[in-house]
């Protein structure tokens, strides 16, 4: 019979070329991973800003401000009496305690915290700028509360809207010395904001650089964890192939000797399906030592393998056609699924071919957010016994399905065989870069 296979370039829709990587992924990437690490010590600051001994030291401190003005020399020099401070002061440690209940009770993502979180700068901010105006001079030492609230925001989460509170409070301070009448104050007042601004930017721009060098640590151990890894499995994969590889291929050769010397006819068969066992067992180990080398986790690599092993497995007798019909440009697969995959495929195949007689294999491979395989022959079915009471391959192949999550279907009739896999992808952090490619 005449070959008739179909070859990877007439028959399958190849998609490589026309996905290109994608420039500014990487840097998307390294945005989100350090807006990650920003929000993770946002968060951690917050529950440590909300802890009960912080909270009993911001209280009692509030208390200690409070009362200071009950001795003479400190009123003096706060300028202010004891009654005013307390009527301003107080609102903040109302707001902060009741802030800090909330976010006990509730956790930090709740919107009542949230609120109040925000109810509390605003009573911090404005009451701090209320003091210092009450005190009649703007060299007051209640400057210090607002570089106090700054530093209760260490890691900037919310920057915009606590900007925006801050040069509201520095600004009410400025206009209320001015409409007093009060130019001299004013200037000060301005010089005293600008102060207050600086320590805010540089504050950020800390936390940002703090943000980075802990991002980038993170990314090194990653690195060094993958090449550690990789050099681990090239080991296995060496061992492997030369070990066990070497000593399957030494058996086959050893059986086929034993076949020339033997007359027997049973022997001789016997021996035949030895060596096909062994061979299974050969083409088993060299998916594993493949799926152990394979550089990287991409679609591509994944489907010119099975590729070439469906033209393996089909010979020179049964025309094949693998057919990719493309995958999002960033997926990944896992070492266990693209293994699952490429034995389903191959067991599948390996069927058609050796138990179909048919004349053409059809493999179809998708992937979005699962893989989906087609099998096809045109052969002559499956006795409906065989389906039922499969204790090999096809029931491995359900089986190997249902453990990835997913589904195997079987459909046979006397015109051929179809087996649909449907294989889920794990779960991954939404990549905003991703987009469906298709094959051309
Ligand atoms: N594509 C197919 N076309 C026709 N018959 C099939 C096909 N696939 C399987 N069969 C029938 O179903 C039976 C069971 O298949 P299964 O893969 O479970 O076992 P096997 O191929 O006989 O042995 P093993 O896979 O364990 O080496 C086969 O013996 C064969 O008769
Ligand atoms: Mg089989």
């Amino acid at each position: 019979m005449e070959p008739r296979r179909l070859g990877p370039s007439s028959s399958v829709r190849g998609a490589s070329s026309a996905f290109s990587s994608r420039p500014g992924s990487s840097a998307r990437g390294q945005d989100g991973a350090l807006a990650e690490v920003l929000e993770t010590r946002a968060l951690e600051a917050d529950a440590a800003y909300r802890s009960p001994k912080v909270a009993v030291a911001v209280l009692a401190a509030l208390a200690a401000l409070c009362l200071a003005p009950l001795s003479p020399s400190v009123r003096a020099a706060l300028h202010l009496p004891w009654r005013d401070v307390v009527s301003l002061l107080s609102p903040v440690a109302a707001a902060y305690g009741f802030a800090t209940l909330l976010h006990r009770r509730l956790g930090a993502a709740a919107p009542a915290y949230r609120a109040f979180d925000l109810v509390e700068s605003m009573a911090w901010l404005a009451s701090a700028s209320a003091l210092v105006v009450r005190s009649g001079s703007a060299e007051s030492v209640f400057w210090l509360l607002h570089f106090a609230w700054i530093a209760t925001r260490v890691w900037g989460r919310a920057r915009a809207r606590d900007l925006g509170l801050l040069c509201c409070a520095c600004g009410g301070a400025v206009v209320a010395f001015a409409l007093r009448g009060r130019g001299d104050q004013a200037v000060l007042a301005i010089g005293a904001s600008g102060l207050v601004l600086v320590v805010w930017a540089m504050q950020q721009a800390w936390a940002r650089r703090l943000a980075e060098v802990e991002r980038d640590r993170a990314g090194t151990q990653v690195l060094v964890v993958e090449r550690k890894v990789q050099s681990e499995r090239g080991r296995l994969a060496r061992d492997l192939h030369d070990g066990v590889g070497a000593e399957l291929s030494a058996l086959v050769w050893r059986a086929r000797a034993l076949q020339d010397e033997v007359a027997d006819e049973t022997t001789r068969a016997e021996l035949d399906r030895f060596i096909d066992r062994v061979r299974l067992g050969t083409d088993e180990l060299r998916s594993i030592v493949w799926s152990l080398r394979a550089p990287t986790e991409a679609w591509d690599d994944t489907v010119a393998y099975l590729r070439a092993r469906c033209l393996e497995l089909a010979g020179d007798e049964v025309e094949i056609a693998v057919e990719d019909r493309g995958a999002p440009s960033t997926m990944k697969l896992s070492g266990e699924l693209r293994m699952q995959l490429v034995r389903i495929v191959q067991e599948a195949v390996r069927n058609a071919v050796r138990h179909a007689r048919c004349d053409l294999v059809r493999v179809t491979l998708a992937a979005d957010r699962e893989i989906r395989a087609t099998i096809a022959d045109d052969g002559r079915g499956i006795p409906e016994l065989a389906l039922a009471e499969s204790q090999g391959g096809l029931a491995n192949i359900r089986e190997r399905a249902r453990r990835c999550g997913g589904e195997a279907s079987i459909r046979s009739s006397d015109e051929g065989t179809t087996i649909e896999v449907r294989l889920p992808l794990p779960k991954r952090r939404p990549d905003r870069s991703t987009e469906p490619r298709k094959a051309s």
